[in-house]
């Protein structure tokens, strides 16, 4: 996709509110869910084993009146939605094409960029033209051929180089900042995508001085940063734009966007360390390698990439810090393994990267598989190294070391076959082994339960959290209107929320648990929400519900004028103390005495 396209896909503006609204009252989660994974009726919800973690009895359920799920095992929850964004691995966006698609309409997009989300478009929009910037320089700059011959020099042909989007910063200190920083706005977004910095003396410079420079895109294509590399000796090697409202290195890949648009179907994908190390491959015709940027690999990371991949390859150094980056992938792999996902690792001869690898021995060879150690090979081999197999003692050591690991992979195939071999090594029956390894998940789960309860009980803790609870469960019971009247003028923590809340619901009369959670997805309310909507609601009669809000609301009240009564009696004892003072004043203090 060109910078233009981009930018107009930008432009077209973002999906209404009250479009989102009413696609959820058209949509029903159960169909949605059902449709993936399928569900049982058992009394007021539907279950299911979870499918965001391994369990042998159904501790997903979903609510067709909140129109929510949520897994007492592993606490996911959501909209339909957020399933599909968690579950299909699709975007906001794209989770919202396709409900509409499924009720049969079309998605509106407003004219212009909205409030709401005008602080990220716009930086969005200024780093498509910094891309185009760094870009022209490299073309046009005087001394761009320094950039070129080094760039030639590494091997990277020009149409790369275009694919990529490589740029150049020139040597100086306001090349950019002149260019696009004219006006003191300017400048300022400049500073917040941290393409410029502040001079301590006031004013701004560059970031990016004499480097080659690399743009980095978001899945959806989007420029959200750089990366920068001397073309000399010097230091830093690289440079790397800082966090900003649109950067999370810990999330992103680079090379991941440029993957997915030229391979439609991506089956296997090479997760290397460095810039370089992605064009490499690609000039090489290995397209499916992507790069952290300079951090250590994350979870987000993996979670996205095998969203989007079923198996992928780590590369890594030979050397002890590249076994222990390889380890550390090994164990954020373990619970995303899903039946049909798999990790490889392939670890470089001494002083080799992919990189100079690649151009070595070809393309061929670093795609020959028989190079790659399985996951679970890795796993076993490693764990096997220091246990003396000869002996009762180091037979258990093994055992006891390899199930931690293991309650840590989903059930499936693999799990089942590490069992065999963890067996045949131990001289342990496989059921025995079962019956440690559901020992060990079982204290993990409760584990896991006793913290998410105590979380939920204190969500629910004060009587305005109550009041957005009920609310939140059943928008539809009556008299709102009287409801939110009874509360203006009420001041207690969290009742502009409440009285917010109440406005939505009254205006929205068809809305559900799934709505209002919608309505404040991303804002600072989303989690608190969420919690609250995961709890169970003992109550089902719509008398029954009017009736404990009217209590609520009541109490509040109530509340709210204890406190005020409290504050005019301070008041009072308050001047009473400042009389006494006054009069203490005058009687002499002891000490001088
Ligand atoms: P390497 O030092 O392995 O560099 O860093 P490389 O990719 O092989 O680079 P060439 O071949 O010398 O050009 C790997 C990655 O670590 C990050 C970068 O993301 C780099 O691609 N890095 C490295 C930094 O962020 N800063 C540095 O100073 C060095
Ligand atoms: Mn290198």
């Amino acid at each position: 996709m060109s910078a233009m396209i981009i930018l107009d896909v930008i432009m077209a503006g973002r999906i209404p509110q009250n479009f989102i609204d009413d696609l959820l009252t058209r949509t029903d989660i159960i169909d949605v869910i059902d449709s993936y994974v399928p569900l049982r009726k058992a009394g007021r919800n539907h279950q299911a084993l979870c499918p965001f973690h391994d369990e042998k009895t159904p501790s997903f359920t979903v609510s067709q009146e909140k129109q929510f799920y949520h897994c007492f095992g592993c606490s996911a929850n959501g909209t339909a939605i957020t399933f599909l964004m968690d579950y299909k691995g699709m975007d906001f966006v794209e989770a919202i094409e396709e409900l509409a698609s499924r009720a049969g309409v079309e998605v509106p997009r407003e004219g212009g960029i909205s409030h709401k989300d005008s602080g990220s478009a716009e930086l969005y929009e200024l780093m498509e033209m910094v891309v185009r910037y760094f870009c022209r320089q490299l073309r046009e700059h005087a001394e761009a051929h320094r950039a070129i011959d080094y760039l030639k020099g590494r091997g990277i042909s020009g149409e790369l180089a275009a694919e990529f989007e490589l740029g150049f910063a020139p040597l100086g200190w306001d090349n950019l900042l002149k260019d696009l920083g004219n006006s003191n706005a300017s400048q300022e977004r400049l500073a917040r995508t941290g393409m410029i910095l502040r001079k301590e003396t006031g004013g701004y410079y560059d970031r990016f001085r004499d480097r080659i420079i690399f743009p980095i895109r978001d899945q959806r294509g989007r420029a959200i940063g750089f990366g920068g590399r001397v073309l000399d000796e010097g230091t830093p090697k690289y440079l790397n734009s800082p966090e900003t409202p649109i950067f999370h290195k810990g999330r992103e890949l680079y090379g991941l966007y440029q993957a997915r648009r030229k391979l439609k179907d991506l089956d296997h994908l090479y997760i290397v360390e460095g810039y370089m190390d992605v064009l490499a491959l690609a000039q090489y015709g290995i397209q499916n390698a992507v790069a952290t940027l300079g951090t250590a690999v994350t979870p987000e990371h993996l979670d996205r990439l095998f969203k989007v991949c079923p198996q992928l390859i780590f590369c890594f150094d030979g050397d002890a810090a590249g076994q222990n980056a390889a380890w550390r992938a090994l164990e954020i792999s373990l619970p995303l393994l899903r039946d049909g996902r798999q990790s490889y690792f392939m670890f470089m001869p001494e002083g080799d990267d992919p990189d100079s690898y690649v151009r070595k021995y070809g393309s061929k060879q670093f795609e020959d598989t028989s190079g790659y150690v399985p996951l679970s090979d890795y796993l076993l081999n490693t764990l096997r190294q220091d246990t003396d197999q000869k002996t009762r003692e180091g037979r258990a050591l093994l055992v006891e070391k390899t199930i931690p690991y293991l309650s840590r992979l989903p059930a499936g195939a693999l799990r089942e076959l590490l069992l065999k071999d963890i067996a045949s090594y131990s001289e342990l029956s496989v059921k025995d082994l079962k019956q440690l390894l559901q020992d060990k998940q079982q204290t993990q789960q409760k584990q896991q339960r006793n913290i998410h309860r105590s979380a939920l009980k204190q969500g629910d803790s004060t009587l305005i959290g109550k009041a957005i609870r009920l609310l939140l469960h059943h928008p539809s019971i009556a008299e709102l209107d009287k409801t939110s009247a009874e509360l203006t003028n009420i001041n207690v923590p969290g009742i502009e929320f409440l009285q917010e809340l109440l406005a939505f619901i009254i205006s929205h009369p068809d809305t559900t648990c799934a709505g209002i959670l919608e309505h404040w997805r991303n804002s600072k309310f989303e989690r608190r929400l969420n919690e609250l909507a995961s709890m169970e609601s003992p109550l089902t009669e719509k008398h029954e519900i009017e009736a404990e809000l009217q209590g609520i609301i009541s109490k509040i009240k109530q509340t709210h004028q204890k406190k005020q009564r409290l504050a005019r009696s301070q008041t009072i004892s308050n001047l009473e103390e400042l009389r006494n003072l006054y009069t203490a004043d005058h009687t002499p203090d002891h000490k001088e005495q």
